[in-house]
Parts: structure tokens; C-alpha cells; sequence
């Protein structure tokens, strides 16, 4: 995509159009600063286009240990800021690990229980971190991994430090999250990444080998697995002619070719 206001806008209406087609959806979500945008384009799909989220439900890849869900750097309270509160979901559909439970490993394994009883994660949305890792499946993550806890790198500390008032000495240093293989069990992945800083990390994870160094390389291995990037995260990409002519002609991509036409609607009919 040429900018990140457009590979936002991509990835939100991939969404759209599976919670269009199955309003029971089971989401699987992401945080960071990249995501935010996703999640404006979707409340106001929602305030335009009336897009339903009442019978959907969630599941977030990871949230920090050890601090509350109304702390400003909990990953619950920032759905509940960038999403939850500007759409019409049912609070008790959306889940996310609890960082604070007394017996973690419980907690872990509950989480995975109430991912299948829910029937699996339909669709995934991902984040790349600088690291390579998704969710917090840190360097040398198990690429067979389960929801588990797990020590962050202090380059993941760094790129969380926005949400503890830039330091990132405040940033929780450990997590839970969904492993590798949670993850790749979702029936599909959306993984986006923005931004010149994950130029070479896109490039490792999309082009280079299959390594838990790389954690967001296992996603070569996963048959329904759409990266959309925007021009500056696609710079160091080797097959970019290759990836542009992929999404000028294959299938899966028609419904998304006319970038002004992601736009939502009522808005694009004011313009
Ligand atoms: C955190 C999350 C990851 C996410 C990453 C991206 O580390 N645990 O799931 O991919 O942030 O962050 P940003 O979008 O701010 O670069």
C-alpha cells in the first residue's frame, strides 16, 4: 500500500468483510501503536456503515503481568479505549489473558480452553514487533508454543515504553501471550506492518528462512496468511514486483483493488 492510512484502511475492511459474512466472527486482536488506526477505521465502519459487532466475539494475542486492567499501559484498557467503548461488542464476549490472575499458568491454559470452546480464532490480526516476534513470542519462542508467560527483550520494552509515559523501564517485563502455534491454529492471519523501523524485520520474516529466532517467520507456514505493508515496511522486500502483481491478479484480493472505494461509505459519498 502506498501509506499507512491505506494499509490500515486494507486491513480493517478485510475484517469488515468477515464479520459481514459471519456475524458470530471469533477475532483474534492486537495492540501497538499500529494498530490504533485499524481501530479507528473500524469504529467509524461502525458509526457509518452500522457494522455489527454485538455477536462477535475476541480474543487479544497477549497482556502484560502485574499490572491492573485499568493501569494506562494495559492492553485492556487500550481495546477498551481504541475499540471496544466505539462499537457496539458485548463486553463479555471480549477476552484478553488476565496478567494478574493468581495462578498464571491456569490462566494460560484457561485461555486456550476458551479459545476452543469459542470454535477457534476465525481471523487474526498481527503486529510485527522489532524483534520479529507476534504477540510477545519473544526471540527463540517455540514455533509449536501455547499461551504461556514469557520474559519481554528490552527492545520490546522499548517499543511498549509509549504506553508507560515513554520509559521503558516502567514497561512490565513480563507477559502472557498466545504462542506460536495458537496462533497459527487461527483459520486465517492478517498480519500488518508500518513504517520504515521494520523494513529489515519485514524483510527476515516474509523472505528469510523459518527460524524461532523470527518468531513472525513461522507465519510462512500458514496457509491463509495475508501481510499487507505499506510502502516504507516494504522497502527492504526483494519480491515487491512479484507481491504487487500477486495482488493485482489474484482472487483473493479483488474485493480490496480500488483503494478509494475502502474508504467508508458515507464519508466517500460526502468527498
Ligand atoms: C506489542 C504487541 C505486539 C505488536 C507490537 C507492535 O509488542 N505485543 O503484538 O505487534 O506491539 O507494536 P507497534 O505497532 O507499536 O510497532
Amino acid at each position: 500500500m502506498p501509506d499507512k492510512e491505506k494499509a490500515t484502511l486494507l486491513t480493517a475492511r478485510i475484517l469488515t468483510e468477515d464479520l459481514r459474512t459471519k456475524p458470530t466472527l471469533v477475532l483474534g486482536l492486537a495492540t501497538g501503536r499500529t494498530m490504533k488506526q485499524v481501530y479507528d477505521h473500524l469504529a467509524s465502519f461502525h458509526l457509518l456503515e452500522a457494522l455489527d459487532f454485538s455477536r462477535c466475539s475476541t480474543f487479544n494475542l497477549d497482556e502484560f503481568i502485574g499490572i491492573p486492567t485499568d493501569h494506562q499501559g494495559s492492553y485492556r484498557r487500550y481495546m477498551q479505549e481504541h475499540l471496544f467503548n466505539r462499537v457496539n461488542i458485548t463486553i463479555g464476549n471480549t477476552h484478553l489473558p488476565d496478567g494478574m490472575a493468581p495462578n498464571l499458568a491456569q490462566e494460560c491454559q484457561q485461555y486456550e480452553t476458551l479459545i476452543k470452546a469459542s470454535g477457534g480464532i476465525d481471523a487474526q490480526l498481527l503486529g510485527l514487533g522489532i524483534d520479529g516476534h507476534i504477540g510477545f513470542n519473544e526471540p527463540l519462542s517455540a514455533l509449536l508454543s501455547r499461551t504461556r508467560e514469557k520474559a519481554l527483550t528490552p527492545a520490546t520494552l522499548a517499543q511498549n515504553a509509549f504506553m508507560f509515559g515513554g520509559d521503558p523501564s516502567r514497561v512490565p517485563r513480563r507477559a502472557i501471550t498466545m504462542g506460536v502455534g495458537t496462533i497459527l491454529d487461527s483459520r486465517r492471519c492478517v498480519l500488518l506492518v508500518t513504517g520504515a523501523s521494520k523494513a529489515s524485520i519485514l524483510a527476515q520474516a516474509v523472505e528469510g528462512p523459518i527460524t524461532s529466532m523470527v518468531t513472525a517467520s513461522a507465519l510462512q507456514l500458514h496457509p491463509r496468511c495475508q501481510v499487507v505493508v505499506d510502502e516504507e515496511a516494504a522497502t527492504n522486500l526483494k519480491g515487491k514486483d512479484y507481491y504487487r502483481w500477486v495482488f493485482a491478479n489474484e482472487p483473493e484480493w479483488v474485493p480490496f483493488r480500488d483503494l478509494d472505494a475502502l474508504k467508508p461509505r458515507a464519508a466517500a459519498s460526502k468527498s
